[in-house]
């Protein structure tokens, strides 16, 4: 099968309350471990690349890489743009083989992140491409932009269907609480997410697909091993995974993890090395924080986005 875009993805979980993983992709050792768990778990994946991996990667690497992926898998794979920052990194993803496309206007006045998401979709649905859209910002790190938990907001409910009707995109990331990064509450905070604002926007856009950026977890263990070996990260915090289990089973057909992947591949390098100083190869520290990634994936494959067996 070639590389598929996200509507029948986003269906199926829909109507079976589960979501698809999202996981971002940066070079050869990432698509392998998070591809050998989805071959395993036999599970359908999206693979995507911010605007800044395709700048450190090259966008030819990384479109070989997913095809290579679904070749061996015969998975359902979307490769996706995520973050897209402008129309023109959306055309040359379009053009490029990507089969997804994320449009990031969620900084913008609402009638300027309408009138530039329903550019991009214009011109992607043209190939086939689905487009992803954002309303309400998330804090934390988004490709170099920087947003504080100040100036993040909850996507306002009451502007969903506008965004909808007049972008025509088939998907939506909304801000609920989560963010970007290790780093998503302060000490002794309690996470939490607005599952009322899910709900209501559920609500209101019936059967369609909701996305949730910023989800990652933050396993405690990682954080423990990367402290150990010489890291520090003192004070990372994540989502809760029964929350996402719990937004999986809702309208969220979409959940994006990159700093969990980030953490596994560190924590599993980091210990490698603590534990063989006289090694240089890099296929010996590479491959653990491989088979670490690998690890996470199945973790959430099975028990945090329900899609395990789906393909
Ligand atoms: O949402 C942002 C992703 O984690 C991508 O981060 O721009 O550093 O690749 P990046
Ligand atoms: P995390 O930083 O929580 O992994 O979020 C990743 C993300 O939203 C990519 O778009
Ligand atoms: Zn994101």
């Amino acid at each position: 099968m070639p590389l598929v875009n996200t509507k029948e993805m986003f269906k199926k979980a829909y109507e079976g309350g589960y979501a698809i993983g999202a996981f971002n992709v940066n070079d050869m050792e990432i698509v392998q471990g998070i591809i050998d768990a989805c071959k395993k778990n036999n599970a359908p994946v999206i693979l995507q690349v911010s605007a800044s991996a395709r700048k450190y990667a090259r966008h030819g690497y990384l479109l070989a890489l997913v095809k290579a992926a679904e070749e061996e898998t015969g998975l359902p794979i979307a490769l996706h743009l995520d973050h897209g920052p402008d129309f023109e990194t959306c055309k040359a993803c379009i053009d490029g083989g990507f089969t997804s496309v994320m449009i990031d206007g969620s900084h913008l006045p609402f009638e300027e992140n309408i009138a530039l998401t329903k550019k991009v979709v214009d011109y992607a649905h043209q190939f086939g491409v689905t487009v992803e859209g954002e309303l309400g910002q998330l804090a934390g790190v988004e490709d170099e932009v920087n947003v504080s938990a100040e100036d993040a907001s909850y996507t306002n409910p009451d502007q969903v269907e506008e965004f909808v009707k007049k972008t025509g995109v088939d998907s939506l990331a909304i801000a609920i609480g989560t963010s970007h990064g290790a780093f998503k509450f302060k000490p002794g905070q309690k996470p939490q997410l607005r599952f009322d604002i899910l709900e209501e926007v559920s609500r209101r856009l019936p059967g369609f697909p909701i996305v949730l950026h910023g989800a990652s977890s933050v396993s405690q263990e990682h954080i423990a091993i990367v402290n150990k070996f010489g890291g520090k990260m003192n004070d990372a915090i994540g989502i809760p995974e029964e929350m996402l289990r719990e937004a999986s089973s809702m309208a969220v057909c979409k959940i994006n993890i990159d700093s969990d992947l980030r953490l596994a591949l560190t924590a599993g390098i980091r210990r490698h090395f603590a534990e063989h100083p006289e090694h240089f190869d890099p296929r010996q520290y590479l491959g653990e924080g491989r088979n670490e990634i690998e690890a996470v994936v199945t973790n959430k494959l099975i028990n945090v986005l329900g899609c395990a067996g789906k393909a």
